[in-house]
C-alpha cells in the first residue's frame, strides 16, 4: 500500500502515511499557462490510499486527476474535508444538491471512501463507493486535557453540535453543555448554555466546522459578559473564511484551534491516527475475505 495526497493535504497525507507504515508518493502540481491544472506522481502500487480535502476547485480537480492517476489500483479514498457538504439538500428551486453532486463525481472509479466528521452522515448515501464517516472527537478531548485547565466546560454552539461536544467531554469526564439562543426583541439575542453557568470558568467552544467564526465570535463575546473566566475554540475542519481567525481573537477567545483535516497555522492535532485506523480495520477485513 501507498498513500498519495493533493498538494493541500499533503501534511496529512504524510502522517497518514506514517501511521499506517506505508511509503508517501511524491506528486508534481503544476499550471498549464491557460491556468489548467497538471500532475504527476511517482510509482504507485496496487492499494492506494489518495487523501485530499476539498478545500477549493484546484483540489478539488486536482484529486479527481490523482484519483485518475491511480487508475488500476486499489483505492482508498480519504476526504478529510467534505467542501460543499453543508449544501445537503434543496433549499431553494433550482439548486444542486452540491454534496450529492461531490460525493458522485469522486467516487465513481475509488473502491472505498473515508471522511471525517462530515456535516451530516446522510451525505454518505450519495457515494457510489462503501463510505465510512469517522471522528476526531476524541483527538480533541486529548488536545484539551493536555491545556490543563482547571475544570473546564465544554460547549457546543447549537444543538445539533450537542452529541460532538458530549464524546469530546467524556475523554474527560468533564461538564457538558449546549448554547441556545434566546430571542429577546427584533434585534436582540441572548445566548447561554442551557443548563450550565459559565461564570467563572474556562469554557472551550467545540464545533465541527468554523466557518466565518460568526456563530462561536457571537457566544464567545455573550459568554465573557456572563462571566467566564476564559473561552477557547476547538474545531474539526478550520474553514476560517474572511478573516474568521482574527475575528475570533478579537472577539476574546484565548485559543483557536482546529485539526489537519484542513492545513493552517492554528492546526494544533492531526486526523491522521484516527483514519489510519480506519485504514488498517479495512486492511484486515480485506485480508480476512
Ligand atoms: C453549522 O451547522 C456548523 O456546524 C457550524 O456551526 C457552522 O458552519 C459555523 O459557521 P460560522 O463559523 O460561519 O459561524
Amino acid at each position: 500500500m501507498k498513500v498519495i495526497g493533493t498538494e493541500s493535504s499533503q501534511i496529512l497525507a504524510s502522517r497518514i502515511a506514517d501511521a499506517v507504515r506505508a511509503e508517501i508518493v511524491g506528486v508534481k502540481f503544476s499550471k498549464f499557462p491557460d491556468g489548467e491544472l497538471y500532475i504527476r506522481t511517482g510509482s504507485i502500487s496496487d492499494e492506494m490510499v489518495v487523501v485530499g480535502s476539498i478545500v477549493d476547485p484546484d483540489s478539488f480537480v486536482q484529486l479527481l486527476l490523482l484519483i485518475d492517476a491511480c487508475e488500476g489500483s486499489e483505492i482508498q479514498l480519504v476526504l478529510p474535508y467534505m467542501g460543499y457538504a453543508r449544501q445537503d439538500k434543496k433549499f431553494h428551486d433550482g439548486e444542486p444538491v452540491s454534496a450529492r453532486a461531490v460525493a458522485r463525481a469522486v467516487s465513481q472509479n475509488v473502491n472505498r471512501c473515508i471522511t471525517v466528521n462530515i456535516h451530516d452522515p446522510s451525505v454518505l448515501l450519495n457515494f457510489s463507493a462503501p463510505a465510512k464517516n469517522v471522528s476526531v472527537a476524541g483527538t480533541i478531548g486529548d488536545y484539551i486535557a493536555a491545556m490543563a485547565l482547571r475544570d473546564p466546560l465544554v460547549l457546543a454552539p447549537d444543538d445539533g453540535a450537542a452529541r460532538f461536544a458530549q464524546a469530546v467531554a467524556e475523554k474527560g469526564g468533564w461538564d457538558c453543555d449546549h448554547l441556545d439562543k434566546t430571542r429577546i426583541s427584533g434585534e436582540e439575542v441572548s445566548i447561554a448554555p442551557q443548563k450550565l453557568s459559565a461564570e467563572n470558568r474556562s469554557v472551550v467552544i467545540v464545533d465541527d466546522i468554523i466557518s466565518t467564526g460568526g456563530t462561536i465570535a457571537t457566544a464567545a463575546s455573550m459568554l465573557m459578559h456572563q462571566g467566564a473566566r476564559e473561552v477557547f475554540a476547538a474545531c474539526v475542519h478550520g474553514v476560517l473564511s474572511g478573516g474568521a481567525f482574527a475575528r475570533l481573537k478579537a472577539a476574546g477567545i484565548r485559543e483557536v484551534a482546529c485539526s489537519d483535516t484542513i492545513e493552517r497555522g492554528c492546526s494544533r492535532y492531526s486526523a491522521a491516527g484516527t483514519i489510519a485506523g480506519v485504514i488498517q480495520d479495512g486492511k484486515k477485513t480485506a485480508g480476512r475475505r
